[in-house]
Order: structure tokens, then sequence, then C-alpha cells
């Protein structure tokens, strides 16, 4: 694994613009995400090169299932060609895959996938790739604090045994360290309700760029702004 000082063990992204770079060309909004599909291979590539252990991608939020049906279609297709096309590199790059979320939800196809997927590259070890579908950080809370009382109303835990390490355990990024570096695209200043558990100490880091435009070059320049800034921890 290449050792540069000081690189995100975990990075997580909120890959926006995608409508509005489509927009801008006249192009449907499926050519947004079509090119926002190009832009996530590469960053997963640039991950490997710099040695990052964990990436997170924002690839479909609980929200977006209010989006039109045929842009949501759009998208599971999508998400079903870069799985299959993946699959082969998942392999040769040694990527582990992970999918979080409400994935119960999804399209029987693209969940049997990810199953398969994810049980195939289990032992994988240079990079772990988080797919984020049908993902929102409140509802993973909620069900966390409701695993939690079920618990507690069966007497298998103390109301008192409740802390951090112990509700974190009931999150699904449970064994996967939290973000240091959270980026996001297209320049809005919103977390989205992303993560919002596990980026509490991130350092963000907002970038003027659409999704679709954001490659290699931009996400090693993320990471040294985050090499710059002074981690403290709320600590002096
Ligand atoms: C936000 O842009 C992006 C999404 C809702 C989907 C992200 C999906 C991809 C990048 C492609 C498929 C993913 C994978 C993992 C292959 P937006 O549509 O909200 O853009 P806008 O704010 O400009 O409308």
């Amino acid at each position: 694994m290449p050792d540069f000082p000081d690189i995100p063990r975990h990075i997580a992204v909120i890959m926006d613009g995608n409508g509005r770079w489509a927009k801008e060309r006249g192009l449907p909004r499926r050519e947004g995400h079509r090119a926002g599909a190009e832009s996530v291979r590469e960053v997963t590539d640039t991950c490997i090169d710099l040695g990052v252990e964990y990436l997170t991608l924002y690839a479909f939020s609980s929200e977006n299932w209010n989006r039109p049906q045929a842009e949501i279609k759009a998208l599971m297709e999508l998400l079903d060609r870069f799985l299959s096309e993946k699959a082969k590199d998942l392999k040769k790059q040694d990527i582990r895959l992970l999918a979080i979320g409400q994935l119960d939800r999804l399209p029987e196809k693209t969940r049997k996938l990810l199953e398969r997927l994810s049980a195939e590259t289990a032992h994988h070890k240079a990079l772990t790739l988080v797919l984020a579908l049908s993902y929102g950080a409140r509802e993973e809370i909620v069900s966390a604090a409701r695993a939690l009382a079920a618990d507690a109303a069966a007497g298998r835990l103390k109301p008192e045994e409740i802390d951090c390490t112990v509700f974190a355990s009931r999150l699904q990024t449970a064994g996967i360290p939290d973000p240091d570096l959270l980026v996001r695209t297209s320049g809005e200043m919103r977390v989205s309700n992303f993560l919002l558990w596990q980026i509490s100490y991130a350092e963000i880091v907002i970038v003027k760029k659409f999704w679709p435009d954001f490659r290699r070059n931009d996400l090693t320049e993320a990471v040294n702004e985050y090499q710059r800034r002074h981690r403290r921890f709320g600590a002096l």
C-alpha cells in the first residue's frame, strides 16, 4: 500500500450536481448521472493509488425516492450496469464492496447484485467501497435506537450500558472507522442527512465543480486541503 503522510483513512463523498451538469449541456438528467458514474470509477481508482482504506459514496438518498419514476429507473439501471461491469475490477483491484441504507427498498435485481458482490469481495483488503443507497442518516439512527430499546425492553441490555461505542455498534457502519474527510461537490454547504453520527469530527471540503467534472486531481486537491488543516478533535 502506498505510504503518503496523513492520508485520510476514510473519505465520504456527497456526489452532487449531476442534474445541473446535464442541464448546462442541454442533456437529459440521466446523462449527468452516466457521466457521474465515470467520476465514481476514477475516484475509486485514485483512492486505491493514495492508500485510502474506506470510500463511502452517497449514491441514492431516502429522499431521492421522491424523484420522477423515470429518473429513479435510470439511476437503478446505471447502478446495475456499474456493479456488473465493476465485478471483475473488484477482484483485480482487491476492493471490498459494502452497501448501507434501506436496501429492502431497492429493486430485487439491484439488491441481489449487491448481496452477491458483497459476499464475493468480503475478504478483499485494498479498499472498502461503501455505497449508501436508499440511505438516510436519521432513519439509520432511529433504527439503531429502536434495536437498543428492544434489547433493553427484553432485559438483554441495561439503559445505563448504552454509550457512544454501544450506539455506534448498532449503526450500519459498525466496524467502519468514522470518515476523516467529507467532500461535497457543486458548491452546496449542506450535509443532507448523510452519515450524521459518523461525520462528527470530519473535515469538510466543499468543491465548486459538479460531480461529473470531479476527477483524480480534484480528489488529490481535497486530500491536500485536508492535510493542511490542523485536526484537534476539540482539544487545544
Ligand atoms: C446528485 O446529483 C447525484 C445523485 C442523486 C446520484 C448519484 C449517482 C451517481 C453519481 C451515478 C451512479 C452511482 C454509482 C455508484 C455508479 P443531482 O441529480 O441531485 O444533481 P442536481 O442537484 O444538479 O440536480
